[in-house]
């Protein structure tokens, strides 16, 4: 009896770890669902970007935006763009790398999340970029109002970033698994 069960716990757990390694395996390789001979034909599944795929097409963005703006890197991003609001005085290179790094990788998402596929940077029409505005007036007041007045903090204290929260996803993650591994440390 006791036997049994330990089996069946064992059959179970590994059922687990086998469902997970396929969800991986799925996202990694872009292979149609083969459909049974009869059945109605499988509709192709839209399988998302990986994150290394997402990269290349943000570095390809950014190459072509910084030939637009060959000598005028170092300008403040206000006066090289149109309808910048927040980062007015952020020299303009250092601002796409942002818009990479923080608000690009940070997500894991392209830039035509919150840009127009034409390019028009400056249009505020998809709502993603409205709300990552809101996001950084958000990261402004977690800095300004409370993480200022917690004065027992080391000194200097990080300033809030996207990653922080996001960490490479678009909805974020309230539980953690049982790590596995020391967690490692922040480099200074
Ligand atoms: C999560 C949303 C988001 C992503 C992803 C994103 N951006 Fe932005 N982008 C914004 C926001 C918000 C602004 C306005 C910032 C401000 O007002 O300070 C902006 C502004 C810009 C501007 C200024 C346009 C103008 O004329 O005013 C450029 C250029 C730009 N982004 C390029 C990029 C590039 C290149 C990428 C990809 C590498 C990218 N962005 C990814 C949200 C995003
Ligand atoms: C203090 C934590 C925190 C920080 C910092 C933060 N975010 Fe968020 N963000 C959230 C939460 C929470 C949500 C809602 C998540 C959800 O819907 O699961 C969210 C949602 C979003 C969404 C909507 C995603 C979707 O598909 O609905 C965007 C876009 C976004 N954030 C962009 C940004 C950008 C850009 C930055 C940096 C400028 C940023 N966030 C910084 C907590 C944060």
């Amino acid at each position: 009896m006791r036997s049994w069960v330990v089996m069946s716990v064992l059959v179970v757990g590994s059922a687990v770890a086998c469902a997970r390694g396929a969800k991986e395996a799925s996202v990694q390789e872009a292979r149609p669902v083969a459909s049974a001979e009869g059945a109605a034909p499988a509709r192709p599944r839209r399988i998302p970007p990986t994150p290394m795929k997402l990269d290349t097409l943000r570095r390809e963005a950014v190459a072509a935006l910084m030939k637009t703006l060959e000598g005028r890197e170092n300008e403040p991003a206000g006066t090289v763009f149109k309808n910048v609001k927040l980062h007015k005085t952020m020299p303009a290179k250092e601002f796409v790398t942002m818009m990479d790094e923080q608000f690009g990788r940070g997500l894991s998402v392209n830039c035509t999340s919150c840009h127009m596929d034409n390019g028009d940077y400056a249009s505020d029409a998809r709502k993603d970029k409205i709300i990552a505005l809101q996001m950084v007036r958000m990261q402004r007041d977690i800095d300004a109002k409370y993480i200022a007045k917690v004065k027992e903090l080391d000194d200097p204290r990080p300033k809030t970033t996207c990653v922080m929260c996001h960490r490479g996803a678009t909805h974020l993650t309230t539980e953690m698994d049982v790590p596995t591994a020391p967690v490692p440390l922040r480099k200074r």
